[in-house]
């Protein structure tokens, strides 16, 4: 079964609409948890302009499942990583004038830092994930650098125009699983993933986990976190290709 991983950053970006304490991203995950999430997953910008530090040292002593911590391959981060000891942490591109992470990491074009990097982090015991477009050259690259694990970017699906377009940017993931398979790397996939295009995504064969964020986030005003999870985990089991239902 694929396993869903519950991004929470933006309970936090409510909260500090007004600077305060409420709603609390570390309740998120508990709910998220109870909801049936396999892996509960923050990015701590370097901006701090959602989840603190606050909430990555609760959510590391509450997490009972997967705790996955999203960053910059910047210095002060790789050091709060360290001593927080999530059990892994995916590498991506920040900008400060982005409104969520945009596109992928540049694997290819930034070898021996991001290398340098992936051994720090495996030093302290954490698995390391690359979040990378759909490409060869940067998936073939994120396992010659040593990670652990890929997340591939599944913006191109999401922002596809038209059943043709849409098509072509699943081919384009599902060759992206393929090769990152093949050079023995964990595949994830995550970034605009909703219930409503879910489906043709959770059906690729090889995809161990998804991050899902906002979507999940935003039904969760409706429904609560706990049945927010639940209903995504629901699809996931109904979309899994075959093999993967045991
Ligand atoms: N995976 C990564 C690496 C991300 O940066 C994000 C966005 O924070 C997500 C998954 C979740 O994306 P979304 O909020 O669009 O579901």
């Amino acid at each position: 079964m694929i396993s869903l991983g519950v991004n929470i950053d933006h309970v936090a970006t409510v909260r500090q609409a007004r600077r305060t304490d409420e709603p609390d991203p570390v309740w998120a995950a508990v709910e998220a948890e109870l909801g049936g999430a396999d892996c509960i997953t923050f990015h701590l910008r370097e901006d701090r302009r959602h989840i603190n530090d606050r909430d990555a040292r609760l959510l590391k002593e509450t997490v009972a499942v997967k705790l996955n911590m999203e960053m910059a391959a910047e210095a002060e981060i790789v050091d709060i990583a360290c001593k927080l000891s999530p059990t892994q942490c995916s590498l991506v591109p920040e900008k400060r004038e982005e409104l969520t992470t945009e596109g992928g990491l540049d694997v290819a074009g930034h070898r021996a830092r991001l290398a340098e990097t992936v051994k720090r982090l495996h030093g302290c015991g954490i698995e390391v994930s690359a979040f990378i477009e759909p490409l060869a050259d940067q998936i073939k690259a994120s396992a010659e650098v040593g990670f652990d694990a890929i997340e591939l970017w599944t913006g191109g699906y999401a922002h596809a125009k038209g059943s043709a377009e849409m098509e072509s940017a699943l081919a384009t993931v599902r060759e992206g699983v393929r090769i990152g398979n093949g050079c023995g790397l964990t595949v994830h996939g995550g970034h605009g993933l909703t219930y409503r295009n879910i489906g043709p995504i959770a059906g690729i064969e090889g995809f161990c986990e998804f991050n899902i964020g906002h979507s999940i986030v935003s039904r969760s005003v409706f429904v609560g976190m706990r049945e927010a999870v639940r209903l995504m985990k629901e699809l996931l089991a109904r979309h899994a290709p075959p093999e993967t239902l045991a």
